[in-house]
């Protein structure tokens, strides 16, 4: 097993530019394991699968090859031979992969290709079940957090970057709705592991939280 720091968290806790910013620092991989859901919900969405279909989700996942790539350290997602990196951003393709990751069938379809990729690698792999379910014997795990109303507003600004105009107020019902969702799923629902250590990203910068978790590996590191 590689070096595995598992840092999960709720959506637009940050914890995509902070893991990466942690595995660029340490020369790991860093894996971000809600593109692979958001993969999956695309290939569903091409389909024409809506979010109740849950049979045709269990079914359909199967046929969603996903692979990662990296190019110049840079994460690329795959999707049955595209690269689907830019696309799978959307607002609508976050919600649907809300939706379709509390399918049983998907997050086993995915397991599998995390587990692996955490094996052969140093990773830093973020998502929502890495310290508690797919990681369980991760040396760092973090539990990485923010206010609705921080959160909120990073997203409006993340999204008016990419051209998408939505309200703070829209923004922030659509993270309470998902975090409802991803928290009270019965499998693998989104919590801190027992051993985890809780950031709260509220009141701190970029830098401040990754030299926190700089911090919290070396002390590991050094056992
Ligand atoms: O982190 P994100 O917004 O890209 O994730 C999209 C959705 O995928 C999120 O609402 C919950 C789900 N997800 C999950 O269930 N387990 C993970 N390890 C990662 C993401």
């Amino acid at each position: 097993m590689g070096f595995n720091i598992a840092i999960d968290g709720p959506a637009g806790a940050g914890k995509s530019t902070i893991a990466r910013a942690v595995a660029k620092e340490l020369s790991f991989i860093y894996v971000d394991t809600g593109a692979m859901y958001r993969a999956v919900a695309l290939y569903l969405m091409e389909l024409g699968i809506t979010a109740e279909q849950k049979d045709q989700i269990s079914e359909k996942c199967q046929d969603a090859h996903v692979s990662i790539r990296y190019v110049d350290g840079e994460q690329q997602v795959w999707l049955n031979d595209r690269d689907v990196s830019s696309q799978i951003r959307k607002e609508e393709v976050g919600n649907m992969a809300s939706v379709v990751s509390a399918v049983p069938a998907v997050r086993q379809h995915l397991f599998q290709l995390q587990r692996s990729l955490a094996a052969e690698n140093n990773v830093v792999m973020d998502g929502r079940d890495i310290g508690t379910t797919i990681l369980p014997d991760a040396q760092v795990k973090i539990f990485l957090t923010a206010s609705v109303e921080t959160r909120g507003k990073r997203r409006a600004l993340e999204l008016e970057a990419k051209g998408e105009k939505h309200s703070i107020e829209e923004i922030c019902q659509d993270i309470r709705d998902r975090d409802h969702r991803d928290m009270t799923r019965e499998i693998s629902p989104l919590r801190q592991a027992e051993d985890g250590v809780l950031v709260d990203s509220s009141d701190m910068t970029i830098s401040q939280v990754v030299q926190r978790i700089l911090d919290i590996y070396r002390e590991k590191a050094e056992d």
